[in-house]
């Protein structure tokens, strides 16, 4: 859509292409010439809007130096050392949910499960107290829609002003408790890392943890659910899974593929390129389709069929290049653990008679409500 400034790819070797080359940018102002940006400061800045004030601080929406400077002071946290860390404790949180879902007639996995067990391990890791949950999903759902970008009621700029003001303030209230008295968490050593010289600002300090907390939201929430589903809609696959439970890691990857939770994610162009076979030009928005490059057929075999012993398995749900998820190392622990408990608490486990609910949304692709019977 030349005249849209606009492209939509979704062959994965131009996904990946593109989510690799450093000519594809995120922010508008390495994307433009300056005297486009001069023009586009007249109209709402940063600054003046607190949504998008938080968002300019996020690394997902930052390019080189800021970028690299703010994922590496949280990269460490998610080393394979530091999930060997966590792991006991996500088998253990998985267990108690499973617990509490055994006690339901026809529980939904979502709210019983898929949703409680990311959120209770991103508020530990983070240090932020699990049972603020419910202010937390309210703000993430508000941010999810936001990046969603479509479907805004009238209200909703203020409505996501609100938000952003409010979790800014909540963290604000955090940060000072434990400024006074630090803990074992990635709050206290993002303060250190403050502390320690002008390496983060207050700002990039609380929009780090939001970025972290609604990650941790809205992402791993979906991998859980659609793995489930997809498994009861190929019952084949999930005999062979429970005879060989090795093949847990590989069915989840399998998942990430065929049901991607992150179904897109776009760049600018900071200089005129040849893609593909069209010409974009400098400052056209390109828009990457994960979802649709994880089934293309040039690069995956069969690509509609679920297989879970897929290999190689290289697929784009995590994207790739300098904006590789930071969490995937978590996703996939948590998406193996939940897996492993679920199969064992509950062999019999299979899709109850009542409808499910998918995610309204042109972004994340997951469930809202998936009913089960545990017996
Ligand atoms: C299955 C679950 C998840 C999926 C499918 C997913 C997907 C993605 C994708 C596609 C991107 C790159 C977007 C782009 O290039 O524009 C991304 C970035 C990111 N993800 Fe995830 N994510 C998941 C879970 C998580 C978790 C659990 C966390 C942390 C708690 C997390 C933290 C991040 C961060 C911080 C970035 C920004 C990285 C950067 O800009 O360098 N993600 N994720």
């Amino acid at each position: 859509m030349e005249d849209n400034n606009f492209w939509v790819y979704s062959r994965y070797e131009d996904v990946n292409r593109i989510l690799k080359d450093t000519v594809f940018v995120k922010e508008n102002r390495n994307a433009m010439p300056p005297h486009a940006n001069e023009a586009q400061q007249q109209g709402t800045t940063a600054e003046s809007n607190p949504m998008m004030s938080m968002l300019d601080n996020w690394m997902l929406f930052r390019d080189p130096p800021t970028h690299t400077r703010l994922r590496g002071l949280v990269s460490h946290a998610f080393t394979p050392r530091a999930m060997e860390k966590l792991k006991q404790s996500i088998v253990s949180i998985a267990e108690q949910l499973a617990e509490r879902m055994a006690e339901e007639e026809e529980p939904d996995l979502i709210a019983s499960f898929a949703f409680p067990l990311p959120v209770i391990v991103i508020a530990e890791l983070l240090g932020v107290p699990p049972e603020d949950r419910d202010l937390f999903k309210a703000w993430s759902n508000t941010f999810a829609r936001v990046l969603d970008g479509v479907d805004h009621p009238p209200d909703f700029a203020e409505q996501s002003a609100k938000a952003a003001v409010e979790i800014t303030d909540y963290f604000r209230t955090l940060i000072a408790q434990r400024k006074s008295s630090p803990r074992e968490d990635m709050i206290s050593e993002l303060i250190a890392a403050k502390e320690q010289g002008d390496r983060l600002t207050e700002q990039e300090l609380i929009a780090t943890c939001v970025l972290l907390l609604v990650a941790g939201h809205e992402t791993t929430v979906n991998m859980i659910g659609n793995t489930v589903l997809t498994l009861f809609n190929h019952p084949e696959q999930r005999m062979r899974l429970l005879e060989r439970p090795d093949l847990i890691p590989s069915s989840i990857e399998e998942a990430l593929r065929f049901e991607s939770p992150v179904q897109m994610t776009s760049r600018l162009a900071s200089a005129d390129i040849e893609l593909g076979g069209q010409k974009i030009r400098q400052g056209q928005v390109v828009q990457v389709m994960l979802g649709a490059a994880n089934r293309d057929p040039a690069q995956f075999d069969q690509p509609d069929r679920f297989n879970i012993e897929r290999a190689p398995n290289r697929h784009l749900a995590f994207a790739s290049g300098a904006h590789f998820c930071l969490g995937a190392p978590l996703a996939r622990l948590e998406g193996e653990i939940a897996l492993t408990v679920l199969m064992n608490r509950f062999p019999k486990l299979r899709q109850a008679d009542r409808p499910l609910k998918r995610t309204q949304s042109v972004l994340f692709r997951g469930l809202d409500r998936l009913y089960v019977r545990t017996q």
